[in-house]
């Protein structure tokens, strides 16, 4: 009987999440393994058009932080009941970018909405579930990881407002570091700003000895 395994990535936009997942995947499906990739928010029908309406570039700052914690959620409610715990259940590997850390850093550390009930809500839209490891993708202080590397730079002209996102941004690296040293066991943390051979290697390394466990 094959045993499921839940890993999930995490960490802020721009960081080589997306470069890391893909890399995981092809690296689990070289063994033969079936795997189930996932993204958060999205994945299902219904998700996706869950998707469409929170990153609209028209809806920016309109919609209320409590809004986004019930919609992400929301979305997260229909990807596990369609096919992350279906996959579960059949023994199958499932691999999100992103799971619901993204909601406690960016809606509770980031937004301000009480950490407790962002994990209430978590939980109710997830039925409990819980990732068996989750990779977070670290970097360190932004103001001097936007001066040493060039992706992380924006193109808006609006100092306002690029100073705003840097305090949000600042609140939410801050946020996914204390939620990842609250739980030790599940988390890898990975320094971001390592080679991608390197932060690859570590992650391998890891998913390989939970699939000896397994
Ligand atoms: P991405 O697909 O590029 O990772 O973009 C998703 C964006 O949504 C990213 O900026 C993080 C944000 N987000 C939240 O604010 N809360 C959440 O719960 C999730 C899953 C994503």
């Amino acid at each position: 009987m094959k045993k499921s395994l839940f890993i999930t990535f995490e960490g802020l936009d721009k960081v080589g999440k997306s470069t890391q997942v893909e890399n995981l995947v092809k690296y689990l499906k070289s063994k033969n393994l079936d795997i189930i990739l996932v993204r958060e928010p999205g994945s299902t029908e219904i998700s996706e058009q869950i998707r469409n309406i929170l990153l609209d570039k028209n809806n920016a700052g309109k919609i209320s932080p409590m809004t986004e914690l019930l919609l992400y959620n929301a979305a997260r409610a229909q990807l596990v009941d369609d096919i992350i715990r279906p996959a579960l259940d059949r023994g199958e590997i499932v691999i999100s970018d992103r799971f619901y850390d993204s909601t406690t850093a960016y809606q509770g550390y980031g937004r301000g909405i009480d950490i407790e009930l962002i994990r209430s809500v978590n939980m109710a839209a997830t039925g409990n579930l819980i990732p068996d490891l989750t990779v977070l993708m670290s970097v360190g202080p932004l103001e001097e990881t936007i001066n040493n590397h060039e992706r992380f730079q924006s193109s808006s002209s609006d100092d306002r407002l690029e100073r705003e996102s840097l305090e949000f941004r600042e609140r939410v690296r801050a946020g996914f570091l204390e939620i990842a040293q609250k739980e030790p066991e599940r988390f890898l943390v990975v320094n971001a700003e390592d080679t991608i051979g390197n932060v690859a290697a570590t992650i391998t390394a890891r998913v390989d000895r939970l699939l000896q466990s397994n």
